[in-house]
């Protein structure tokens, strides 16, 4: 996986894979601190405390179509590649939070990628998870829910092509206007 928005992509569809209903994916960039932490909460059917152990391991997956689960397993290598690492908080039917933090500026830290794209393909495969999108940079925060999207668009669906774009553009406009505050 080549950047970040990709794994967070594949760790959010743990959560949706865990019967998830809420979502939150925060991203903090904190140049000053030279830190990059992603988090991805959410509110499904949570581990026990030897499936969390095992979710380290590339050979444990409760997947039944194939024998190895890389999603952890992969962020925890780019984190320790950029001098960072992961934790795993979860409880059986309390759900799960995966932190992963980076060194900001560590040559071999993956870039974030396609945050746009990451975020609103997650809304559109799933209208029925709602998804909080945070994200700050430096003393910059932005912050998208899609549970007040929803109660703003009454009977047009959270997925229709034209709130998808308005999604699109306005985590865009956010990314552009904040580009150089993290430099
Ligand atoms: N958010 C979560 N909620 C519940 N269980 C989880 C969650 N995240 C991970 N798990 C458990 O940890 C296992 C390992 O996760 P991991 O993402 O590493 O591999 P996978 O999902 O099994 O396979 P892959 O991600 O490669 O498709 C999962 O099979 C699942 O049992
Ligand atoms: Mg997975």
């Amino acid at each position: 996986m080549e950047d970040l928005s990709l794994h967070i992509l594949d760790i959010a569809e743990n959560s949706i894979a865990g019967g998830a209903t809420k979502i939150q994916i925060k991203i903090i960039e904190d140049t000053r601190e030279n830190l990059l932490l992603i988090e991805i909460a959410d509110n499904g059917k949570g581990m026990d405390e030897n499936t969390i152990k095992m979710a380290y391991d590339p050979f444990f997956t409760t997947k039944t179509t194939r024998r190895v689960g890389l999603g952890i397993p992969l962020l925890a290598q780019a984190a320790r590649e950029s001098s960072g690492s992961i934790s795993v908080v979860s409880k059986k039917d309390g759900g799960t939070i995966i932190t992963a933090n980076f060194q900001h500026n560590h040559i071999d830290r993956k870039p974030l990628g396609d945050i746009v794209k990451t975020i609103t393909v997650l809304i559109a495969a799933h209208p029925d998870i709602d998804f909080l999108f945070e994200h700050g940079r430096n003393d910059r925060f932005y912050s998208l829910d899609t549970a007040d999207i929803k109660n703003d668009i009454g009977n047009i669906p959270i997925n229709a092509p034209e709130v998808i774009k308005f999604i699109k553009d306005d985590i865009s406009q956010w990314l552009n206007d904040t580009k150089s505050s993290i430099l």
